[in-house]
């Protein structure tokens, strides 16, 4: 069985396709824009952005829908970080938190997959840490580079290299979730 990525960011597919090849898997990735429904759930997001993906391809598919909820800004952004990141970006969120002491926040990644039938498995993974006071680094994507995770040692996503973030990222826990269902299927 072959598994099909479907999103259009790159940086996802990156970090994915590369700790999916670590237990051996590899995918097939498509780029097409999914309907995002508005919900508070990422669960959901993901859950109907799987079910479109599927209706479309016909065959083994999952979708990841991510955000960042920060602690002050009571879990904004949270399943609207595209929509943020696409208006006022990094620097708008800096601006958000601009002399707040509480800089806590943590990343959320949700993975659906449908491999056929009515089915939809899901697989979730939580990375909690800190938002800096300044944008640093230039790898990764999106809020990378102003968060520090607490796992990590101070550095933010966008220091690390791709197999440092996804030692410790949400992605990365979600993604080993569904690599180790995956096995059990086999
Ligand atoms: P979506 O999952 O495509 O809805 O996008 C969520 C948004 O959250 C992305 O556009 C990024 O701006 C942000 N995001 C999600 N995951 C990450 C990550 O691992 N690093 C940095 N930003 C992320």
């Amino acid at each position: 069985m072959r598994l099909t990525f479907v999103t259009t960011n790159v940086g996802k597919a990156n970090e994915i396709r590369s700790l999916l090849k670590t237990f051996g898997i590899e995918i097939d990735v498509y780029t097409i824009k999914l309907t995002e429904i508005q919900s508070d759930s990422l669960e959901e997001i993901a859950t109907r952005s799987c079910e479109e993906a599927y209706e479309i391809l016909r065959k083994p598919v999952f979708v990841e829908d991510a955000g960042l909820f920060i602690e002050r800004l009571n879990g904004f952004p949270g399943p609207y970080s595209s929509y943020v990141y696409r208006t006022i970006g990094v620097a708008g969120v800096l601006r958000l938190m601009e002399g707040e002491e509480n800089r806590a926040a943590h990343f959320k990644s949700c993975i659906a997959c449908k491999i056929s039938g009515d089915l939809i498995n899901l697989f979730s993974g939580i990375c909690v840490g800190r938002i800096s006071n300044e944008p640093r680094g230039s790898s990764g994507f999106g809020f990378d580079p102003i968060f520090m995770p607490e796992e990590g040692d101070g550095r933010t996503f966008a220091e690390m290299s791709i197999e440092e973030k996804n030692a410790i990222s949400h992605r990365g826990k979600a993604v080993r979730l569904l690599a180790e269902w995956l096995k059990l299927m086999r």
